[in-house]
């Protein structure tokens, strides 16, 4: 059998994509305000970049109002917001595309001025990013981060709560699954992680302790959605928002073959050769891989972001240490990454000045291949 290209079908849970290049999830913080619904631009936007078969996963989306860090983050608790993503799910099926919801709590990645009555963001321990790490308040203030409120074991379950009801709102607009956000320092990664984590009950202290809150969220999500429409985002050697755990592999293996037991949609990693939230242009070599090291602990479908090209992507599926590629900045630049990867054209360059918040400039209006052979 040939090796799978990234042009190859690949089975998703109940879904047959029609090739492996997947688009990452990218906070773009340009949701209608102040309900922090999706609106008619974001619907184009996603329908742009969506193709027959091609998944899509959207931007991360607070599944309540304290998991918020950013102005301009579409949310799917309310009502409106589960309206808004109905109009962007449509739009993608329209063109025969599927897509996820990646679901999102920020964590202590916040500031009071994002929370409801001004209160301190939560977080599982009262442990503040460290200040080489700056915060960005609601008004646009560089600050440094707050000291977080620890949950109380009380208010855990009632968290779990939240992701079900954000992912039942998902299914309610029609999203074909969900993506829980378990990377990039954000709350369940607060929870694995040892430096953020200093909790002294059954969410804290060994391993297994620190990855409850990941199992049962997850628990819940795909009680919801049933476990193969769900898939689960990891950062194992990640540094972004003050995250990072000394010793990954005990941790992560724990985590992934407690998951890999569920029969998930998919796992999916950021590798660590790529920041994590894009905010910088880097390229680390001589980085672990996640996909290489964790690869052999999952029996499902892996998919894998980080500075990928077509012809790394390419590799990486050809060497079997990945499934599917999730592209992230050159999908925010090319609406047609899939086309021009399967015909080899050039790539546009991105502009990270526009990746996050505005309007239509660098975000609807990047020419797809055929327009820029006819200018
Ligand atoms: C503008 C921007 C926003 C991002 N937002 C998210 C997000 O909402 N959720 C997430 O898991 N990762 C997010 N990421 C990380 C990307 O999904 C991806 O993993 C990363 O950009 C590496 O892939 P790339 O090198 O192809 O861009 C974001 C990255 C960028 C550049």
């Amino acid at each position: 059998m040939n090796p799978p290209s990234l042009f190859s079908p690949l089975k998703v849970g109940p879904y047959e994509l029609k090739h492996r290049v997947v688009m990452a999830p990218l906070t773009r913080l340009r949701a209608a305000r102040p309900s922090l619904a999706p609106r008619p631009l974001n619907a184009e936007y996603y329908a742009q970049r969506a193709t027959p078969g091609g998944l899509l996963i959207a931007e991360a989306s607070p599944v309540v109002a304290t998991g918020f860090g950013n102005p301009g983050v579409p949310g799917i608790y309310s009502e409106a917001q589960v309206a808004g993503w109905r109009e962007v799910v449509n739009a993608v099926h329209a063109k025969g595309g599927l897509i996820f919801l990646q679901l999102w709590h920020v964590g202590r990645v916040s500031h009071s001025s994002f929370q409801p009555g001004g209160a301190l963001p939560v977080a599982p321990s009262a442990v503040a990013i460290s200040p080489e790490f700056r915060c960005l308040t609601a008004d646009g203030k560089v600050v440094d981060y707050e000291t977080p409120r620890a949950l109380e074991t009380h208010e855990i379950p009632q968290m779990i709560d939240a992701y079900r009801q954000g992912a039942k709102n998902a299914l309610a607009a029609g999203f074909d699954g969900v993506e829980i956000h378990g990377a990039n320092g954000y709350l369940i990664e607060q929870f694995l992680q040892s430096r953020s984590n200093l909790r002294t009950d059954q969410y804290g202290g060994s391993i297994e302790n620190r990855v409850r809150f990941l199992m049962e969220v997850t628990q819940a999500v795909t009680e919801v959605w049933g476990a193969n429409r769900v898939g689960v985002r990891l950062s194992p050697y990640g540094i972004a928002n003050g995250s990072g755990e000394a010793d990954p592999m005990p941790l992560y293996s724990h985590a992934i073959t407690s998951l890999d037991k569920l029969g998930l949609a998919y796992l999916h990693f950021i590798e660590p050769r790529a920041s994590g939230t894009g905010r910088a242009d880097v390229d680390w070599k001589d980085v672990p891989s996640a996909m290489v090291l964790y690869r052999p602990m999952w029996s499902g479908v892996l998919v894998t972001a980080g500075n990928f090209t077509g012809d790394s992507a390419q590799r990486a599926l050809a060497e079997g240490h990945a499934d599917a590629i999730a592209f992230g900045r050159y999908f925010i630049s090319n609406p047609d990454l899939p086309r021009r990867l399967q015909h080899g054209h050039k790539l546009t360059p991105y502009n990270r000045a526009t990746f996050y918040g505005g309007e239509e400039k660098g975000y609807t209006d990047y020419p797809v291949h055929d327009e820029l052979e006819q200018a």
